[in-house]
């Protein structure tokens, strides 16, 4: 008894001494930890992207590469599956993740959205907000605040002890993401700054974060104001409007672009070391705070990874990012770089902690998934339903969905047309499947057979991510209007559907009516099989004999593949396999080359398969310009930033053409980072329904320089002519449809956003009509 006051003084300096509070502010020209300048350097690491048991290797490597801080995104939809139902455990466990940072020493920044972006399904936002039809997504939608609201408060509960001033390691939070790249509504942002206060938020400073192009427009007085910008922009430039408007506030660059991400039939991205270091550099020199996204991004295991916007492009399983730390947590060349850069920057009398070790890779020869259960032979109870709807309105969020009818009899061959399937689809008569139609090529039409009375179809459609960004995020999957047969003489709409739905859960594949075969089937099918391992380690399951699907190893989503890459391998992490016997599940939408499968030690990020598909130029083709007038002759400045140009006119146009014709370096290239049209407001209209019609040349082999670039409101990409296997010289041309008729006064241009690089147009000319452009 006489030692109890004793241990109580112990325990009460105990808690006190693990509680230290703290201040975090916004000063003059600087950040204040504690009272101190502190220059932020931040790495962006995803806790879903990375497997838990290995959270605390990636905060390590962050450590040692010289960071100080940590910045993370929360996914809404990763937290809140069912509405109403929150999950903050295991690998969802945010503020086990912050505590685990805050052990290292350093310091976190919280994005909680509620959108996010971030090459995520649906920007983080949950799936069944979509099964509201008429719902305002990031607008002040009766709905979508209230979810928005209680979402908050969830993550309030997880995380607000954790700020700074009650003893945590939280020193800031953003306010929504993004905003300026969707729209202006400050009343929106607004509201949402008071939600993330409400939540507990309010002792730290909060910020918005925005391009420098339109940071202005959703700014609000009493935040920070940050902006996200690549490697390769040039740090003055970038910062130079924030600084006329606020001379006095601290400097940071909340998303400085390690790399980029990878699009399903694209070239693998890739950015150079050098000039991300220079870069960094650059901002270090200045004093400029930054967090570095990715420093490691991991990997969208599952079915978590998003697409995106205008032009559908899902995003690859692997968020390799060509970040400093590899998708397997390897240190990489640019990690050396980066770190040989950083322990220049660190505080007086501190050096760099070692480099943790990588952890090991195994290979597991090749072996057979014996057991199969073909999809058709496996499905669930149907559902009735008159008319299509989409998969969210059979309360499904994410996987495959079948429409099946039986069709009326015909003797002429008839169109059915799909508007529009999400996202990629399998058209089957009798049985036989008779098409694929992929929405990466905006395919929508099967010529069908003479028909028998009742023939059956069926309509297999996969979802892959909903889109993350723009006006994308509403992306309803399955098929979203209607299924129509064109004959002869009449369109008729088809109705009373059988509805199957086929989710991506391991438990509904894993209770399959397996069987053993001798042979694959051709059709969407499970295969099961299993494999040995004395040790386990990371591994890279090779996908090259298999075409479409989804992989689940013991239980856990491996993540999607699709032959066409550049992914070829899937990040198999160690600590989830077992010594002894590990099971292994593949659902195959199309049909495997041989049901084998191998784990290799280093990956493939980088091949493609079908090469050209994306091209838009047929061999041979040309443009043919010389009966058409220019609508406009000019000349572009030299140098970056956005131009504009007026027409003095208005011209109707359906079909946009700008040919350039010469460049301000010399060099025979053309490139463009971005293009908005301007209507007769003198704003840019919606680019919602452009395609790229034609581009004379475009650079698809050493880089992602696609000419749908342009328009994927992504100021750091950009088209640029082909420079790895021809280079074809000026003129070069790009056409665009826009998918409905417009009156135009004039354009935006943004050159590409390094300085002093190839392709920066001089002079040009621009064709604008409502009929399409000849090709000859
Ligand atoms: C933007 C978004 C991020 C991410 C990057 C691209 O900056 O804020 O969430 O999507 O683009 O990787
Ligand atoms: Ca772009």
């Amino acid at each position: 008894m006489k030692r109890f006051p004793l241990l109580i003084a112990i325990v009460v300096l105990l808690l006190s001494s693990c509680t230290t509070k703290g201040t975090f502010e916004v000063a003059d020209k600087t950040f204040l930890l504690n009272g101190e300048p502190f220059v932020v350097k931040a790495a962006e690491l995803h806790y879903p992207r990375i497997p838990k048991e290995y959270w605390e290797h990636r905060i390590q490597a962050a450590k040692a590469l010289g960071m100080n801080t940590v910045c993370l995104y929360i996914f809404w939809n990763y937290h809140e599956p069912e509405e109403g139902k929150y999950d903050f455990s295991g690998q969802k466990d945010i503020a086990a993740f912050c505590k685990l940072v805050q052990k290292h020493g350093m310091y976190v920044i919280v994005r909680p959205g509620p959108y996010v972006c971030a090459e995520w399904e649906m920007g983080g936002l949950p799936w069944w907000l979509l099964k509201k039809k008429d719902i305002k997504l990031r607008e002040q939608d009766s709905y979508y605040m209230e979810r928005t609201k209680l979402f908050m408060n969830e993550i309030g509960k997880q995380l607000a002890n954790q700020q700074i001033t009650r003893g945590g390691n939280i020193i800031m939070v953003q306010v929504e993401n993004e905003y300026g790249s969707f729209g202006t509504d400050k009343p929106y942002i607004a509201a949402i700054r008071d939600i993330v206060k409400d939540a507990g938020f309010n002792e730290v400073p909060l910020f918005q974060c925005d391009w420098n192009s339109n940071f202005e427009n959703n700014a609000l007085e009493d935040l920070t104001w940050t902006i996200n910008f690549g490697t390769g922009a040039n740090i003055d430039d970038q910062f130079r409007r924030l600084q006329e408007l606020r001379p006095n506030t601290p400097l940071m660059c909340s998303e400085f672009w390690s790399g980029w991400f990878d699009h399903w039939g694209a070239k693998h991205e890739t950015r150079s070391a050098e000039a991300l270091v220079s870069g960094m550099k650059a901002m270090l020199d200045r004093n400029i705070s930054f967090s570095l996204y990715m420093t490691h991004g991991g990997t969208s295991f599952g079915h978590w990874g998003g697409a995106n916007f205008p032009n559908f492009s899902p995003t690859c399983t692997s968020y390799d990012y060509d970040a400093p730390i590899g998708e397997s947590g390897n240190i990489t060349p640019k990690y050396h770089e980066v770190r040989n850069l950083l322990k220049n920057y660190l505080p007086k009398g501190q050096t760099l902690p070692e480099i943790p070790d990588s952890i090991p890779t195994i290979h597991i020869p090749a072996f057979e998934l014996t057991e199969v259960a073909p999809l058709f032979e496996n499905l669930p109870e149907p559902k009735e339903s008159a008319t299509i709807k989409s998969m969210e309105f059979f309360d499904q969020g994410w996987g495959s969905i079948l429409y099946r009818t039986q069709l009326n009899a015909s003797d002429e061959e008839q169109t059915l047309l799909i508007t529009e399937a999400h996202d990629w689809t399998q058209v089957f008569l009798d049985g036989e499947k008779i098409a694929t139609l992929s929405r990466l090529k905006g395919e929508e039409s099967v010529k069908l057979p003479p028909l028998k009375q009742g023939a059956q179809l069926d309509i297999l459609v996969e979802a892959m991510g909903r889109m993350n960004f723009g006006k994308g995020i509403y992306d309803w999957k399955g098929i979203t209007e209607k299924v129509e047969i064109q004959a002869r003489n009449e369109t008729k709409e088809l109705k009373n559907w059988q509805v199957f739905n086929i989710p991506v859960d391991y438990n509904f594949a894993k209770n399959k009516k397996y069987k053993k075969e001798e042979s694959v089937t051709k059709q969407a099918a499970y295969y099961k099989g299993s494999f040995t391992l004395d040790k386990v380690g990371d591994t890279f399951l090779n996908m090259t004999n298999w075409n479409k699907g989804m992989v689940w190893v013991n239980g856990y989503a491996i993540g999607r593949f699709w032959e066409i890459g550049p992914q070829q391998t899937l990040y198999m992490p160690g600590c989830w396999l077992k010594k002894g016997e590990n099971e292994i599940i593949i659902l195959e939408m199309a049909s495997p080359l041989k049901s084998e499968i191998e784990g290799l030690r280093k990956p493939i990020l980088d091949v493609q398969r079908g090469h050209g598909a994306y091209a838009h130029r047929k061999l041979g083709e040309n443009l043919n310009l010389t009966n058409e007038t220019p609508v406009y002759t000019g000349t572009f400045k030299p140098g970056n930033g956005w131009q504009h140009v007026k027409f003095g006119k208005t011209i109707d146009m359906r079909f946009f053409c700008i040919e350039a014709l010469s460049s301000h370096g010399g060099d025979d290239y053309s490139a463009i980072a971005e293009l908005e049209l301007l209507g007769e407001d003198g704003k840019p209209v919606s680019r919602r329904h452009w395609k790229v019609m034609y581009a004379d040349s475009e650079e698809l082999n050493e880089a992602n320089n696609i000419a749908t670039n342009v328009f994927d409101l992504q100021e750091s990409t950009f088209w640029h002519t082909n420079y790895s296997t021809t280079t074809p010289k000026y003129p070069h041309q790009l056409v665009i449809n826009l998918g409905e008729n417009k009156k135009i006064t004039g354009f935006f241009y943004l050159p590409r956003m390094e300085a002093n690089k190839t392709g920066m147009i001089k002079e040009y000319r621009v064709y604008g009509k409502m009929q399409t452009f000849r090709l000859k």
